[in-house]
């Protein structure tokens, strides 16, 4: 038996339902931008795991590192304990995040860095002696799968099971430049109720609601009503976050920072899961305290661990370096290029870009999971190249890595995909 058939006995895959979808295609090695499965196929991963291995795939400074790592110290509790590598993480960190962001706090992935700021957000109002007991979200938004960041994704298709269970959220369309008057009064209405703590967004793309951008300016305006009345505003930058949009964050983008901000995916280049959840010094001076309750009581066994932490800072020398900022340019140019050669095309509806982020929407209905747009995934795979559409929106977002070549088979497959409808 082949591991994919072995695999069948046992496993159980996230966001499956096995009876229609029992195959799994088995991964044996991945190097750059390249995946290789169990019979020596290869695959271009243009969507770089889930947007981890924006590095490259085992991208050798990272190994180097956390191999080192590996010999000295592998893993310590972290309350009433600290190591080198999460310092020396955390002083890096600080020169590239937003300068209002002061502290951080780690959790395993996105989801759990998004409910750690939920959980922040609500106490932050609880420990001033603030009832405030709801929370704006935007709508079609995704931030995970836990109770917490399920409740304030919009996208909940098949959320049904959980639904009275979930926090109480507040909706609002996403800003356009259309509907922003109407988008701000229903905010502020909200906001005026004086029972907002938070208000949590994906800043400037909306990464499981098919790449949908949105203009930094009216989300600076909307953190700006919030902030004024003492609305904690998190940016989950889980998908956003490291270069991806041609900053190192969305937030970069924002004239008025997020109180808070969720990062992982790309945090430790794809090497191992972490997350972090940074927050302002106010948010913090609002749990420092002689009471011990008015504390953060929330960890994970697995806080700050030493190989993460070290990933995180082998992550962060390789974004900052020239050669990663001149592949991300190379990128942005490449996908502007394509997007001249085919967003006139017949079957294409619409097309966008933020960074290395490059989506198009074809002229086609076709359900975010059903038959049409598993054909097209299938289309991708036989021909190499590892791209996931949402629905009918076929999206790009390779590793920094990915070569000139690589990208243009990438673009080739698309064009000759447009061709199956
Ligand atoms: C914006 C955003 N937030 C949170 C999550 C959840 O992250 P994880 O899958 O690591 O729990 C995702 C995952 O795609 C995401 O895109």
């Amino acid at each position: 038996m082949n591991l994919q058939e072995r695999d069948q006995k046992y496993l159980w895959h996230p966001l499956t339902q096995h009876k229609l979808h029992p195959k799994h295609l088995a991964i044996v090695k991945a190097k750059d931008a390249l995946l290789y499965d169990e019979e020596g196929n290869t695959y271009i991963d243009g969507i770089a795991s889930w947007y981890t291995c924006m590095y490259g795939h085992c991208n050798e400074y990272i190994i180097n590192k956390v191999t080192a790592q590996l010999g000295k110290l592998d893993q310590v509790v972290f309350s009433g304990f600290t190591h080198p590598p999460a310092v020396e993480m955390s002083e890096k960190l600080m020169r590239i995040l937003p300068k209002n962001q002061q502290k951080i706090f780690f959790s395993d992935n996105g989801s759990t860095s998004v409910d750690v700021a939920i959980k922040m957000a609500l106490q932050f109002h609880f420990n001033q002696g603030e009832k405030r007991n709801k929370i704006i979200a935007l709508e079609d938004a995704f931030h995970g799968d836990t109770f917490g960041s399920m409740s304030v994704s919009g996208l909940s298709v098949y959320n049904g099971p959980f639904e009275d269970f979930l926090l109480t959220i507040d909706r609002i369309d996403v800003p356009n430049y259309e509907n922003f008057e109407h988008v701000k009064e229903k905010f502020s209405q909200l906001i005026a109720t004086g029972a907002i703590a938070a208000f949590i967004f994906e800043p400037l793309v909306q990464g499981a609601a098919a790449m949908k951008m949105y203009p930094a300016e009216l989300l600076s305006e909307l953190i700006e009503i919030a902030q004024k009345n003492n609305v904690v505003c998190i940016a989950d930058e889980v998908m956003t976050g490291f270069g991806k949009t041609g900053k190192y964050f969305a937030s970069d983008f924002l004239e008025n920072k997020p109180d808070i901000m969720c990062l992982s995916k790309s945090l430790t280049g794809g090497i191992v899961p972490m997350a972090l959840t940074t927050c302002s010094q106010k948010i913090y001076d609002a749990f420092y305290d002689n009471e011990i309750s008015k504390g953060f009581f929330h960890g994970h066994t697995y806080s700050a661990n030493p190989l993460g932490c070290t990933a995180i800072s082998a992550g962060i020398d390789l974004l900052v370096s020239k050669e990663m900022k001149a592949n991300s340019l190379r990128i942005q140019e490449k996908h502007a290029a394509f997007n001249q050669r085919i967003h006139k095309h017949p079957k294409v509806k619409t097309t966008r870009q933020t960074g290395v982020i490059f989506a198009l929407d074809l002229n086609i209905k076709m359900e975010r999971y059903g038959n049409l747009r598993d054909q097209l995934f299938e289309f991708f795979m036989k021909n190499g190249v590892c791209l996931r559409p949402l629905g009918n929106t076929i999206y790009v977002l390779p590793p920094f890595i990915t070569t000139d070549q690589e990208l243009e088979k990438i673009y080739d497959v698309i064009e000759k995909a447009l061709e199956m409808f």
